[in-house]
């Protein structure tokens, strides 16, 4: 099949989580459900279908707060979904995050067997999400969904992981995050400059062409399927004072610490692009949303300006000269913040736990989350670098290397550790209301 004219997108049966962006600032809190009994799984299903947020209007700011919720395979199973229907979901969401450990780069300390319980056991089946723009607001959607949930004897709260935007509005290694993310053809979403032109809806929600131009193979019945998309959670501990560390102890002034710093991102802390500022950082450019995301790769081939290697450039290599193709392999991102921050300048390990809650949205698990995290950032060898892994986030042991290119000789960096361990991480489902509904229903 090939593409014709872009149907709209069914705002009104997507969940809101998709196309929203997070209100600033916001607080949030996920809440993690087993159902031990099937009936009363269903009847949570029903009364969600009423109180899901859809993406309906998505672009109008004034939402107090969001509620969204998916299914991990084990919750469709509790829900007694019929196996031929379990079937149709693609394997890798069947056999759930823990499964694909050694694929995704969760090996040694980042392992299932050291995962905080109950992350990869099977037991967690439903994700609420509950997110608002302040506690006030995020206690009545807590409260509405506690009604939906509490009274239900079969079904057990499992885990609770509260979430929030720093008052930098960064993340906790010190970086602005969640500026690239695709424009979704079809949502009523402008492109903001550089982006290129739309990405297919089918990239991100089941039953619209994809960017092959085909439809995208969909878990069915089709009503379960349509407008539904699949979500990678997953609670990423980020060691902030080795990180800190290391910039230090590899830098000279505070002046190059930052350059590196920037040269792992591919952005300066503020946001700003290296290829828009080399040389300086420019928290104006960081700031501005029209100019902040509008440049490509094609000027600085060798990577002296952003390095092949850095997080970013990896994550979405634009237009890079590169092995395969960047538009099948896009992805949307709802990463948030957990834990204290730690203080500036502090280099010590405070014995915290602070980190991301990183969130993958799209259509396809295999191709674009597990495809990205395996072979771009866990893996050097689409861009020449060999086996170098991503400083930041990949699965590296202390004898990782980092290469910047820069004359006359090119500086490479050794001895990178782990900065990020997993701490858990589920794929879920995400179900159009309508699905809801036929969950709800389901025999
Ligand atoms: C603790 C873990 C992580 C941290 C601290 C982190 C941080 C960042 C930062 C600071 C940026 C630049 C800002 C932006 O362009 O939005 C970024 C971009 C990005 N990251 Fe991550 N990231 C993490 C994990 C991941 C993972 C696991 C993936 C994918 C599997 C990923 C995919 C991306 C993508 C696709 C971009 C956008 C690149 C672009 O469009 O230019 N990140 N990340």
């Amino acid at each position: 099949m090939t593409a014709t004219e872009a149907p709209p997108l069914q705002l009104d049966e997507i969940q809101g989580i998709v196309l929203r962006n997070r209100p600033s600032p916001y607080v949030g809190t996920y809440i993690l459900l087993r159902v031990d009994d099937p009936g009363a799984g269903r009847q949570l299903m029903g009364r969600l279908a009423e109180l899901v947020d859809s993406a309906a209007n998505w672009w109008q700011p004034d939402l107090p707060a969001l509620l969204n919720v998916g299914l991990t395979c084990r919750g469709l199973e509790a829900l007694q979904v019929p196996p031929a229907s379990l079937n149709s979901f693609p394997a890798e969401f069947r056999q759930g995050m823990a499964a694909r450990a050694e694929l995704i780069g969760d090996t040694g300390e980042s392992a299932p067997a050291r995962w905080e319980p109950p992350f990869g056991t099977g037991q967690v089946h439903v994700m609420l999400s509950l997110l608002a723009t302040d506690q006030e607001s995020l206690a009545v959607v807590i409260e509405r969904a506690r009604q939906a949930h509490a009274q239900l004897p079969g079904l057990q709260t499992v885990h609770r992981q509260d979430f929030y935007q720093l008052s930098t509005g960064r993340t906790s290694f010190g970086y602005k995050d969640g500026i690239g993310n695709p424009t979704i053809e079809g949502s009523g979403a402008e492109s903001p400059p550089g982006d290129g032109s739309p990405l297919k809806a089918g990239e991100y929600v089941l039953g619209y062409r994809d960017e092959t131009g085909n439809l995208p193979s969909m878990p069915q019945p089709a009503e379960l399927g349509r407008n539904g998309t699949f979500v990678a959670w997953r609670k990423l501990h980020t060691r902030v004072a080795a990180f800190r560390r290391y910039l230090h102890d590899n830098s000279n002034s505070p002046e190059e610490e930052s350059l590196l710093a920037a040269k792992i991102v591919g952005r300066w802390q503020s946001g700003a692009p290296l290829i828009l500022a080399p040389e300086h950082d420019d928290p104006a450019l960081g700031a501005d949303d029209q100019r902040n995301n509008d440049f490509l790769y094609a000027s600085d081939p060798q990577g002296a300006i952003c390095p092949h290697s850095a997080h970013a450039r990896r994550a979405n290599p634009r237009d890079s000269e590169i092995i395969g193709d960047v538009r099948l392999h896009r992805m949307i991102r709802r990463g948030t913040n957990y834990g204290p921050p730690l203080p500036a300048g502090v280099l010590d390990d405070d014995g915290a736990d602070r980190g991301i809650v990183f969130v993958f949205i799209g259509s396809q698990l295999e191709r674009q989350f597990e495809f990205v995290k395996s072979q771009w950032l866990d893996d050097g060898n689409f861009t020449g670098l060999g086996r170098e892994k991503d400083l930041l986030t990949g699965d590296n042991d202390g004898t990782g290397a980092f290469t910047i290119p820069q004359h006359p000789i090119q500086r490479r960096l050794h001895g990178v550790e782990r900065f990020v361990i997993t701490r858990g991480g589920e794929y879920f489902f995400l179900p159009s209301l309508s699905a809801l509904r036929w969950l709800a229903d389901v025999k």
